[in-house]
């Protein structure tokens, strides 16, 4: 059986001690930390730049999984770099040269990936599949945290996830959005490997018991 790989979004952490949120779930078995960015343009809401990951990155060792939502995108990814990011995604809507962008993520030497809204559909992707290392697919409109998972994603995490067998490269399927205990093995089963998870894992008291109950183990 897959065993999946948790990403906790510290969206739903408490913002004034995100270290310590972050180190939290390092402790628990956290495999990512996803971070997530949002401009006030391309979504209608804001959390951070670089200089506040540059200042996380000494609270764990962890992948630091960046998710863009902004508009432009290109100017953001050295900056990012810089401060940290081990892999960054932008979303395929963020404009035309989404081709461009991926090349220059893999300039720096990390991982880069592609993130689908749930209005866009699979093949939107088809010709960049090639240069990504993770596929996102948002199984709640981008944004906020707290949303209620959309069962109609499932359909195009098949595809993606066929679509990934296909290119014969190893790729991450990523969803993010309403992510529980409930939907998780809905995600999986339909060819998900990262579980990305805010108010499921920061919204719980014990984020240790919060982890394994994704990841589908007792404690
Ligand atoms: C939403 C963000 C998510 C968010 C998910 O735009 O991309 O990472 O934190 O939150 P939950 O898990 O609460 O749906
Ligand atoms: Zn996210």
């Amino acid at each position: 059986i897959r065993v999946p790989l948790i990403a906790p979004s510290v969206l739903s952490a408490d913002f004034a001690c995100l270290g310590e949120e972050i180190r939290a779930v390092d402790k628990h078995g956290a495999d990512w930390i996803h971070l997530d960015v949002m401009d006030g343009h391309f979504v209608p809401n804001m959390t951070f730049g670089p200089v506040v990951l540059k200042s996380l990155r000494s609270y764990s060792k962890l992948f630091f999984d960046v998710h863009f939502m902004i508009e432009p995108v290109d100017p953001f990814i050295e900056p990012f770099v810089q401060a940290g990011a081990d892999q960054i995604s932008f979303h395929i809507e963020a404009g035309p040269h989404a081709h461009r962008s991926l090349q220059h993520i893999k300039s720096f030497g990390i991982k880069a990936g592609i993130v689908l809204c749930p209005a866009t559909p699979a093949n939107a992707i088809s010709e960049v599949i090639d240069l990504v290392d993770n596929i996102l697919i948002m199984t709640v409109n981008p944004g906020f945290g707290g949303q209620k998972f959309l069962s109609s994603q499932l359909a195009k995490i098949r595809a993606i996830h066929e679509m990934v067998q296909k290119s014969g490269r190893s790729i991450h399927i990523s969803v993010d959005g309403g992510i529980n205990v409930q939907t998780a093995p809905l995600v999986i089963e339909a060819g998900a490997n990262v579980l990305i998870a805010g108010t499921s894992i920061y919204g719980q008291p014990d984020y240790g018991q919060a982890i394994d109950a994704l990841r589908g183990t007792k404690k």
